[in-house]
């Protein structure tokens, strides 16, 4: 192996920078060219292609977002895009690549690997919603920067005795929602993988209330609805004094955690190993706190399970 690439795509995720130093770094250490791609599948198929030295990762660990910059890139999934891309791979003569993303990103790098270049997929995003990884690069930072505005959002919600309904992103998983919740000691929350009803959860509010406890803190995950609605909906069984919050685009932005760090520059190195070995079309994990490598095919046919042992801990604890 001579020269690869890497690129990130999709949402950018806290810890991105880190996958991408690690990947450069191994693969310099191997004596295996790198070229950078901006703009993730975009930037493949227009060219924006950069010979990589050991400097132009320098200083980024600690930084959030990507300095490879992202795209969502929909028409990759296009066959004419992967042949421009694939144009794109001959003409500066790499041989393989890394992509850090989401599952979107993963079926690019399954079609590259299918017309004869071999990528590797590594999780980068926020929303920790990827089969066969416990942890996604990115999800730890995401959590923490969700539990210190919870934890700041608490402190008015004591002082005015309201209910604070807290909207968090995650796309259709929980993920978030449970880690943070439980973090915060949120009261209630709200998940798309667990039924729920808003009639329960105002009972579970007067029932609190009529214990001494006033103010009450809701996490909800974005993949259930949106804030406002679910507040109004709880309006309807009572006469709650409630906001809502959406934290928004705050949650993938930061330095990233240690954490993050470490399982970036974990991951990225282990890449750069298996594509050394001429392996291709996977994605790597962690499982067990063991790098694992699964074919991107097999991460298509299964669904990413949140730890639901959270939901349950939360609810005798909040009681
Ligand atoms: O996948 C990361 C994520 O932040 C999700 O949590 C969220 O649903 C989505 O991306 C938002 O995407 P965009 O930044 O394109 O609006």
């Amino acid at each position: 192996m001579k020269k690869i690439g890497i690129m990130t795509s999709g949402g950018d995720a806290p810890g991105m920078n880190a996958a991408v130093r690690s990947v450069a770094r191994r693969a310099m250490s191997l004596g295996i060219e790198v070229c950078g791609i901006n703009y993730g599948y975009a930037g493949l198929v227009a060219g924006d292609i950069f010979p990589m030295n050991r400097s132009d990762v320098g200083g980024i660990i600690n930084r959030g977002g990507t300095k490879l910059y992202s795209a969502r890139y929909p028409e990759f999934a296009q066959e004419s895009g992967q042949l421009k891309g694939i144009e794109q791979l001959k003409k500066f003569g790499i041989e393989a690549l890394v992509v850090v993303g989401g599952d979107g990103s993963y079926h690019g790098a399954l079609r590259l690997t299918e017309h004869g270049y071999n990528a590797i997929g590594l999780p980068g995003t926020i929303d920790n919603d990827i089969p066969y990884t416990d942890f996604t690069i990115g999800f730890d930072t995401a959590v923490n920067t969700v539990v210190e505005s919870i934890d700041k959002i608490r402190d008015t919600a004591a002082s005015h005795e309201r209910i604070f309904v807290i909207e968090v992103m995650g796309r259709g998983a929980g993920d978030i929602a449970l880690w943070a919740g439980v973090a915060s000691g949120a009261d209630e929350i709200v998940v798309p993988e667990r039924e729920f009803k808003v009639e329960d959860i105002a009972q579970d509010i007067r029932n609190l209330r009529s214990r001494g406890k006033k103010h009450t803190i809701i996490v909800l995950a974005e993949g259930v609805m949106h804030a406002d609605e679910f507040m109004q909906k709880l309006k309807q069984y009572g006469d709650f004094d409630a906001r809502s919050t959406v934290l928004g685009h705050v949650q993938r932005g930061g330095s990233p955690t240690a954490r993050d760090r470490v399982l970036a520059s974990k991951m990225g190195a282990y890449a750069v190993d298996l594509l050394n070995e001429g392996k291709g079309g996977i994605a790597i994990g962690i499982e067990d706190n063991q790098l694992t490598y699964h074919n991107i095919l097999d991460l298509f046919d299964s669904k990413h399970k949140p730890d639901l042992s959270l939901y349950d801990i939360n609810k005798s604890l909040a009681k």
